[in-house]
């Protein structure tokens, strides 16, 4: 025997707008010099040639006045509780004016950098307190529920090759100039997130070649998104709040 349909709510189905199915929000993270950055175009192209419509940006940035802000947060002298305000007040805009309009739109939002960075910098890095970062993490990506990735790739390497790598390509910022123990606590604040949300966090061994990392990646888009398709199908995503 069939179930019968659910009555309608108090307002009826009439007044119940459709549902516009939302893409993913995909972030990626690590310390500098594990090579998050130099995977993302091949991420965004593996999604277009599923048919999804993808917002590529970063953190700090992404608008104009986020732009401005990390150009300060990079290269200015500042204290720590400076530093966390000016990184959330650039998140702010950017979740406002960009991620938050992408999403509603049903595009796919790839970003460079998070709220997990702020975890990881701020948090582990310059051992700021948690709880008020995460007062911050609420109010700046209000709900409810609170705005989070839906997936987050963790490009994983020891401080130590990592500042190999970086020193080969460019001059360090204020985070870049930092040594290998604040490296390895940042390093230390990712595991923490990882492993307080597993069901959004992928670790990826990124101390092994640039193929063999994109080969994680992909089987990790894969194993999130292949099956289901992307959204010319109207997939929702996991529950990975
Ligand atoms: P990064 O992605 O490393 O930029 P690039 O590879 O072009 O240099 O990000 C810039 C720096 O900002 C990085 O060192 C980490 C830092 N950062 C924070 O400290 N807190 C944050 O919340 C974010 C988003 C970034």
């Amino acid at each position: 025997m069939s179930t019968p349909p659910a009555p309608p709510g108090p307002a009826g189905p009439a007044s119940t707008p459709p549902e516009v199915p939302r893409g993913a929000f995909i972030t990626l993270e690590g310390i500098d010099g594990a090579g998050k950055s130099s995977h993302l175009p091949a991420i965004q192209a593996w999604l277009q040639e599923r048919g999804a419509t993808v917002v590529a940006t970063r953190e700090p940035g992404g608008t104009p006045l986020a732009e401005t802000l990390r150009e300060l947060v990079l290269h200015q002298p500042m204290d720590a509780l400076t530093e966390a305000l000016l990184v959330f007040a650039a998140r702010r805009d950017h979740v406002q004016q960009v991620i938050v309009p992408a999403l509603a739109q049903g595009a796919w939002v790839l970003c460079d950098r998070f709220t997990d960075a702020s975890f990881a910098y701020q948090g582990g890095g310059r051992g700021f307190d948690l709880p008020l970062l995460q007062t911050l993490e609420t109010w700046v990506q209000q709900g409810p529920p609170v705005l989070q990735p839906d997936l987050t790739l963790w490009f994983d390497a020891p401080a130590a090759l990592a500042a190999a790598r970086r020193a080969a390509v460019r001059a360090p910022d204020r985070f870049e100039a930092q040594d290998a123990v604040f490296f390895e606590r940042v390093r230390a604040g990712y595991a923490a997130r990882a492993a307080a949300a597993p069901q959004r966090f992928v670790r990826l061994e990124a101390a092994c070649s640039r193929d063999e990392v994109w080969a994680q990646v992909a089987a990790a888009l894969q194993a999130r998104f292949g099956a289901a398709g992307l959204p010319a199908t109207g997939a929702r995503l996991g529950p990975a709040r």
